[in-house]
């Protein structure tokens, strides 16, 4: 077997990197592993309202960590980073990543997934094709498997599984993919393609199913669960996300795809009464309290059934495979959740607040119809 050669990322971008699995790739990068070659870690977020500071808290010790506030569709700016930090690699992450606000309204996702991949991608490719650069380079692109559409009750995506999104979220990360290929294929750009299924874990924002679960229970609020809870997610914490994503960066092939899954699948339902369930057992309240909560809402449009991956090739070219379950990590969410109140106080902003009040009124004012 040919040894692969492994990439030593000295000055790397990541952009999102303030969002929830950004922050986790964020820690994970700086992490133990990584501190032989890497000089430099800049992180570009734009902070909207899914972006916190402090989710990045402690990582500002590290010398090797610079924040940049910024938009990824802002060309002069990348021209700018890239230039001044001698970037090498990219992560990138920033995105718009909620279904449910792009199905209320899909320009931000067009903006920032459609218009800003292209922007960076093709700020990363006119600085990397300088004639003097001699060093390898890396751009990883951050995707989900929702671009492949859904799923029956059997079956799983893989790599060569076609494209066919069903949500504007959906359909911008798509789109992006494949941007993404074309700089591949056409220019020979060192790309490579990342899709995963529903991540969970720390710091995420309460308007995803698990933290809004979560933190609803603990606070004795409705649990919507859309439609009659039947649709299929498979789960995976965000740092095998995280360590995923780093694996692609070092010993990902370039022009190459690979999905990340963790063979756990639960349907929402489930989720929802495992939570229940958690929260009831760590509040010390008696068992089933939380799940008199459980409120059944008008499905979501084009709800997609299921999801599922198959991660052979990851697991088989990047030497890559999760080790956090369900089983031992749920709790350790919730506890996450149920510990750091001030964080969840400090990334309920005006704006999220407006969306999930919206979101509440019309939940409650359609579920007498539906039930
Ligand atoms: N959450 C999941 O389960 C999941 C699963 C698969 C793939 N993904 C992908 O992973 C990536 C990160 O997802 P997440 O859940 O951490 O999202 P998130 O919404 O928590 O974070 C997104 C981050 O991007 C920043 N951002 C948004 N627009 C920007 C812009 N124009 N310029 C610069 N920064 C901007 C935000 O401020 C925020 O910090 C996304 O590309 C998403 O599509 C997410």
């Amino acid at each position: 077997m040919v040894e692969k050669r492994v990439f030593q990322p000295r000055n790397l971008l990541i952009t999102g990197g303030a969002g929830f699995i950004g922050s986790s790739v964020v820690r994970t990068v700086l992490g133990e592993r990584a501190r032989k070659h890497l000089t430099r870690v800049v992180v570009l977020d734009a902070l909207t309202y899914a972006g916190h500071l402090s989710n990045l808290d402690g990582v500002e010790l590290d010398p090797r960590y610079r924040f940049v506030q910024g938009d990824i569709c802002d060309r002069s700016l990348l021209e700018k980073l890239f230039a001044e930090h001698d970037i090498d690699s990219v992560l990138h992450l920033a995105a718009e990543s909620h279904v449910d606000r792009s199905i209320e309204s899909a320009d931000a996702f067009v903006r920032t997934n459609v218009n800003g991949t292209f922007v960076l991608i093709d700020a990363a490719r006119r600085a990397w094709a300088k004639a003097d650069r001699s060093e390898p380079t890396r751009f990883v692109h951050v995707s989900t498997d929702e671009v492949y559409g859904a799923l029956g009750p059997t079956g799983r995506f893989t790599e060569s599984s076609p494209y066919a999104p069903n949500s504007p979220y959906a359909a911008s990360k798509a789109a992006s993919d494949l941007l993404v290929r074309s700089y591949a294929r056409t220019y020979d750009f060192p790309a490579i393609i990342t899709n995963t299924c529903n991540n969970y874990g720390p710091r995420q924002l309460p308007e995803k199913l698990i933290p809004l679960m979560i933190t609803n229970a603990a606070e004795k609020k409705m649990l919507p669960v859309y439609g009659a809870g039947q649709q299929v997610r498979e789960w995976i914490h965000v740092d095998d996300h995280a360590d995923a994503v780093w694996q692609a960066l070092v010993t990902g092939s370039p022009g190459e795809s690979y999905l990340f899954g963790s063979d756990e699948e639960l349907s929402n339902k489930q989720v929802v009464e495992r939570i229940a369930d958690l929260v009831d057992a760590e509040l010390g309240r008696a068992r089933g309290t939380s799940r008199e909560l459980m409120t059944y809402v008008p499905d979501r449009k084009g709800h997609d059934f299921r999801y599922a991956i198959d991660s052979s090739k990851a697991r088989r070219e990047l030497g890559w495979a999760p080790t956090r379950t369900l089983e031992t990590h749920l709790v350790e969410t919730v506890r996450w959740y149920l510990a750091n109140d001030a964080w969840r106080r400090s990334v309920a902003t005006e704006e999220h607040r407006r969306f999930q009040a919206a979101y509440y009124a019309k939940s409650s004012t359609q579920e007498s119809t539906q039930r």
